[in-house]
């Protein structure tokens, strides 16, 4: 199956701890449900705020939100529960493939999966994702993810799959090399089809992921110079992934205040500077501008904000914002 023909579209929010990443997410969500789509939102973060900020119940199951229009799934991904699972099916095949090998016993291969790699949650989290998308046959897959460092680790899975499939197929060499002896033609077995099975979910899944059709990512961002930096490198990791950023969402962008005051002033001077910095750093992702809602709650209680496609527009709204402070 070729992932471009069968696959849903899917849109990552990404960016540092505390910046609205759940929030957006959910405001993206609701949005495409609201144009009459099947959407799925899955948090990858541990630490879930998926639920709070949809204001309903959820596990590592399916849970349908209700909508106007369209339809809305919402999972808090519980990546250890799916590793297990993952595991739990194929472990006899796992085990054998094991007993091929000649360097690994049977235990070390869950030990394998479990121990030699950064974090347990990344690993399978991708291949739940898209196990999930394919239940809830969605057409739009959005990603609350957790704070950067995790999120980059969770996008170089694939190779992580593929790196794991080349280590299986080396246990396996020996094993095919006397099945041939024996029996002359070689048949694919079980471990045949598992390595397969893991390095082409690897393979699909990196061709998803470079996909701008298929894939984007949505970085969140305050309007503060002071994290221009650790954003240019976060965005370069990802760039150098070729994964297609789409769009960089300035949050919490000060709002005109109703009485002239000079705080405010100061801080939308400031705002202006690091805004301009970002459209600067970033000339060729649209930067969109979401103002900070004081006393009537997030955004996603609100009408959605238009998409601005350009960095130029949002200054205009610091200028407005600026004229009678
Ligand atoms: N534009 C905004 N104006 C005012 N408050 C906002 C805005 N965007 C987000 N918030 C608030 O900021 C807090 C953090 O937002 P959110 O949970 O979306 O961030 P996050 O990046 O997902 O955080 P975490 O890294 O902890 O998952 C929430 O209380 C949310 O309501
Ligand atoms: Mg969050
Ligand atoms: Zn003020």
């Amino acid at each position: 199956m070729s992932p471009s023909k069968a696959s849903p579209r899917y849109l990552f929010f990404g960016g540092k701890g505390g910046v609205g990443k759940t929030t957006c997410a959910v405001a993206a969500a609701k949005k495409a449900a609201a144009s009459g789509r099947r959407v799925l939102i899955v948090s990858t973060d541990p630490a879930h705020s998926l639920g709070d900020a949809l204001e309903t119940r959820l596990s590592a199951r399916l849970t349908k939100v209700k909508t106007k229009r369209g339809s809305l799934y919402a999972v808090e991904l519980d990546a250890d529960k799916a590793l297990e699972r993952w595991i739990a099916k194929r472990k006899r095949t796992l085990q054998a493939i094991a007993e091929h090998g000649t360097y690994l016993d049977a235990d070390d291969i869950e030990k394998l999966l479990r121990l030699s790699l950064p974090g347990v949650d990344e690993i399978v989290g991708l291949v739940e994702l898209r196990r999930l998308a394919s239940v809830a046959k969605c057409d739009e897959v959005i990603v609350d993810t957790a704070p950067t460092g995790h999120t980059l680790r969770l996008l170089t899975m694939p190779e992580t799959l593929r790196r794991f499939a080349g280590v299986f197929d080396d246990m396996q060499a020996k094993d095919r090399f006397l099945r041939q002896s024996l029996g002359g033609r070689l048949q694919p077995d079980a471990s045949d089809e598992l390595i397969e099975e893991i390095d082409s979910e690897g393979r699909e899944l990196t061709e998803i992921l470079t996909d701008p059709e298929l894939a984007a990512f949505t970085w969140v961002m305050l309007p503060e110079m002071v994290v221009l930096e650790e954003t240019k490198d976060a965005i370069a990791a990802l760039a150098a992934q070729r994964i297609t950023i789409g769009e960089i969402v300035v949050n919490r962008v000060a709002q005109k205040p109703k009485q002239p005051c000079a705080a405010c002033r100061r801080r939308i001077a400031g705002q202006r500077i690091a805004i301009r910095a970002i459209g600067a750093a970033f000339p060729k992702v649209a930067i969109r501008v979401e103002p900070e809602f004081l006393d009537e709650g997030p955004p996603l209680k609100k009408p959605i904000p238009k998409l601005v496609s350009s960095a130029a527009a949002p200054l205009e709204v610091l200028a407005r914002a600026d004229a009678d402070c």
